[in-house]
């Protein structure tokens, strides 16, 4: 089989770059290690910010996410009963829009469907060939059998655990990475929110989230140390604990007698890899950074990167120019450096650290009590959150 741009892994990067580039008439394949019920079974990000949504929308597949998404104007932090809302609209003039990533991927899907598009499931890549030349080509398993994908160009939009970063010779590529001592214990219950806003909660025993779905399905998350897993706790347990961490009218009216939906853990972790690109081979999303989700930028970077991508590979193909693909490198970096940051300051200054003294302690407490005077800390707080410029 033969393409122009070979994409390996369907998760929300790949499935977004295969739409983008069908509009620019750019033949591509996809290659997805899962089904399409696993990939939109996995529970992840709720946070759009309006460059993603506007994406999203220039691929066509902004409807539903137009009428079904929330928009926010505002997020709220706590310090124990302290609350500190974020005027995010009123500071920078823009929303966030909560929608589920699994909705985007879902839409993203649908999409692929209606132009018949290549999607290959159940194929998992296990390396690609020639990647410094013109002609790569992607080697993957399907059925038990080994297949060849050639192409022009590859795109490695297969996540954190993918091969494909791998493939950059360990002499040009390097990688930044920062390991937090815990992880996120996820819960999905078909519940009404807690309160209007996500609240980020700062508490001694931990950080936790309140975030939603709908008016009707509520995401939250506690800190948990690393190593614990979903299945070391109980629903019940769960509640007890988030409603120790939240502000007490929060957790006083939080509604729990309700269908709870999912349970999982995800570590925290910081990764930069440099360069995204290197001869034939593209990096994008998850497959060359992670951010902490503290700051909601993982899905959004993913599309920002995307976006780039989409733009330097149109310039190559429909206006035989390679200043796009020379330059993505350098461009994509330069946004996920400034999401790492946000990601890790924030993460930085909500979480209870067990290798923290009381200095660090009272310097979080200090950031907390800045933004609280501050207009100007918030603003900078809500640009960040809200999205650098595309
Ligand atoms: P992925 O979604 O990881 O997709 C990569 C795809 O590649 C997968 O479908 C995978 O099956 C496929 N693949 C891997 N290897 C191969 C192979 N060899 N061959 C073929 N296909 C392959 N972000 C937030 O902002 N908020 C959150 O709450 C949040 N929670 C998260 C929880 C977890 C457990 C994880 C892992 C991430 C979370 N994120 C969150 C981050 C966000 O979900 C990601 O940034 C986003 O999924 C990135 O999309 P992606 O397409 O780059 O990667
Ligand atoms: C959600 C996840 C995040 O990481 C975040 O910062 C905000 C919301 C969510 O899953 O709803």
């Amino acid at each position: 089989m033969k393409t122009q741009v070979a994409i390996v892994g369907g998760g929300p990067a790949g499935l977004l770059l295969s739409q983008l580039l069908h509009l620019s008439g750019i033949d591509n394949v996809v290659i997805e290690r899962r089904s399409r019920d696993y990939v939109l079974s996995r529970i992840r990000a709720g946070v759009l910010e309006s460059g993603t949504v506007r994406v999203l929308t220039e691929a066509g597949v902004g409807d539903r996410v137009a009428r079904e998404g929330q928009p926010h104007e505002g997020v709220e932090l706590s310090w124990h009963d302290e609350r500190l809302r974020i005027d995010l609209e009123g500071l920078t003039g823009e929303t966030v829009v909560v929608y589920g990533q699994t909705e985007v991927t879902r839409d993203l899907y649908d999409a692929a469907e209606a132009r018949d598009a290549i999607v290959l499931h159940e194929a998992a890549v296990k390396r690609i060939e020639g990647i410094e030349g013109e002609e790569p080509v992607v080697v993957y398993e399907k059925d038990g059998a080994e297949h060849r994908l050639e192409a022009r160009f590859v795109a490695g939009c297969d996540g954190y655990h993918g091969p494909a970063r791998q493939m950059i010779p360990d002499g040009t590529r390097r990688e930044f990475e920062r390991a937090y001592p815990f992880g996120w214990l996820g819960l999905l219950s078909r519940t009404p929110p807690a309160a209007p806003e996500l609240i980020y909660a700062t508490h001694e025993r931990g950080f936790a989230l309140c975030s939603m779905r709908s008016d009707t399905v509520s995401r939250y998350y506690i800190q948990v140390p690393i190593g614990e897993e979903a299945t070391d706790w109980t629903a019940d347990r769960f509640w007890e604990e988030l409603k120790r961490r939240i502000p007490v009218d929060v957790a006083r009216s939080l509604i729990t007698d309700g269908e709870v939906l999912e349970m999982s853990v995800a570590p925290l972790r910081s990764f930069v890899c440099e360069p995204m690109r290197h001869g034939s081979l593209f990096l994008a999303g998850d497959a060359a950074h992670i951010v902490p989700p503290t700051g909601a930028k993982g899905l959004n970077l993913a599309v920002s990167d995307v976006h780039y991508l989409h733009q330097a590979l149109d310039l190559h193909f429909n206006h035989h120019t390679s200043a796009g693909i020379d330059g993505y490198s350098a461009k994509a970096l330069s946004r996920v450096w400034k999401a790492e940051r946000f990601s890790w300051t924030m993460t930085t200054m909500l979480h209870d650290f067990p290798q923290y003294e009381p200095f660090e302690k009272r310097m979080q407490k200090a950031e907390f009590d800045y933004l609280t005077r501050s207009e100007t800390a918030r603003r900078g707080l809500a640009e960040n959150y809200i999205g650098l410029p595309l």
